[in-house]
């Protein structure tokens, strides 16, 4: 459990590694210090905070909506932090046409003229290819879309060179590769290719690429167990804990700080739980945090249930 706020706020739960506070995140965060947070990793509501779907006036107020947390989030990251936002793109209501709110909201944070201007230090994709076929009328009925299966993630940072590293996140080589990096200096493979080549440096695996394939199709795990059996209905728009997992393990090391002010069911604090970071989540709706305890432990461990 970390303890860094200045104050003594009442936490919702803690764990070996985190802290868990209920309340809403744009009041929460400012018990934090300045430069306290390495990473900022999360997934805004972008479909809750105005109730029509995101045309260009809505994607306005989006921003607008957005930009006291930006300067928050700003404030808190330390010079090397970074702020990594998932964001899923949306669709203009009644048109099979897209909304652009999630790159205005991008450019907004990169080009804004108040003092949180972020880099992007990278967008990433996250290939979701459990997703339905929506919106069903575009996809499935008048057949005119392709389903949509790509989430973007926007990789922003306060300064061009954040803290990242790549070998914390190399994949496993595929088995031609792998079979290539053994033949012998100067061997060739069954191409005739010669294994000298430069890329046959050796490594621990291939550097990942920047789009992200992960099933979101958990099904058993504990999360999910537990909610089934105390009856309660999971959280309907979490991410998959590899999700914020990859980035944690990139972009921090073992004593950093993972912030996320709008946890849901907290898979980012799981994530940093696995990977022995300490984390800090803020969720508004108490439903859902409740919830989110059984990632850590089990119904018949926590005193409510
Ligand atoms: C997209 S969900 C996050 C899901 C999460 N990544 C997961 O995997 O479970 C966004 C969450 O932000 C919460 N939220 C919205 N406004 C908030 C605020 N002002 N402060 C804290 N949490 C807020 C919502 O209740 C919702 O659970």
């Amino acid at each position: 459990m970390n303890n860094i706020f200045d104050n003594s706020l009442e936490p919702y739960y803690t764990t070996d590694y985190g802290t868990a506070y209920l309340g809403d995140a744009l009041e929460l965060i400012k018990q934090l210090p300045d430069a306290s947070i390495n990473l900022i990793m999360t997934s805004p509501p972008f479909a809750l905070t105005t109730k029509k779907a995101y045309g260009n006036a809505d994607s306005g107020k989006y921003i607008e909506w957005f930009k006291p947390f930006a300067h928050e989030f700003w404030r808190v990251l330390k010079e090397d932090g970074s702020l990594v936002i998932h964001l899923g793109g949306s669709w203009d209501k009644g048109r099979p046409t897209r909304s652009l709110y999630h790159f205005e909201l991008l450019l907004d944070l990169c080009r804004n003229s108040h003092e949180a201007r972020f880099y992007l230090a990278q967008d990433f994709y996250w290939f979701n290819y459990a997703k339905l076929p929506l919106p069903a009328e575009w996809v499935t009925v008048q057949r005119i879309r392709a389903k949509d299966a790509v989430d973007p993630i926007w990789w922003l940072s306060k300064s061009p060179f954040p803290k990242a590293d790549n070998r914390q996140v190399l994949n496993p080589y595929s088995e031609k590769t792998d079979k290539l990096l053994k033949l012998k200096q100067g061997q060739r493979g069954p191409s005739g290719h010669n294994s000298s080549l430069k890329f046959k440096r050796k490594l621990d695996g291939a550097i990942p690429p920047n789009l992200l394939y992960i099933a979101n199709s958990e099904s058993n795990s504990q999360y999910l167990c537990s909610c089934r059996k105390v009856g309660m209905r999971p959280h309907p728009a979490r991410y998959p804990v590899e999700l914020p997992k990859f980035f944690i393990e990139f972009l921090t090391d073992q004593d950093g700080i993972v912030l996320d002010p709008f946890g849901g069911s907290n898979a980012t604090g799981e994530a940093a739980e696995k990977t022995k970071r300490q984390w800090i989540c803020f969720e508004l709706r108490e439903e859902y945090l409740k919830g989110s305890k059984y990632r850590f432990r089990l119904p018949e461990e926590s005193k409510d249930n």
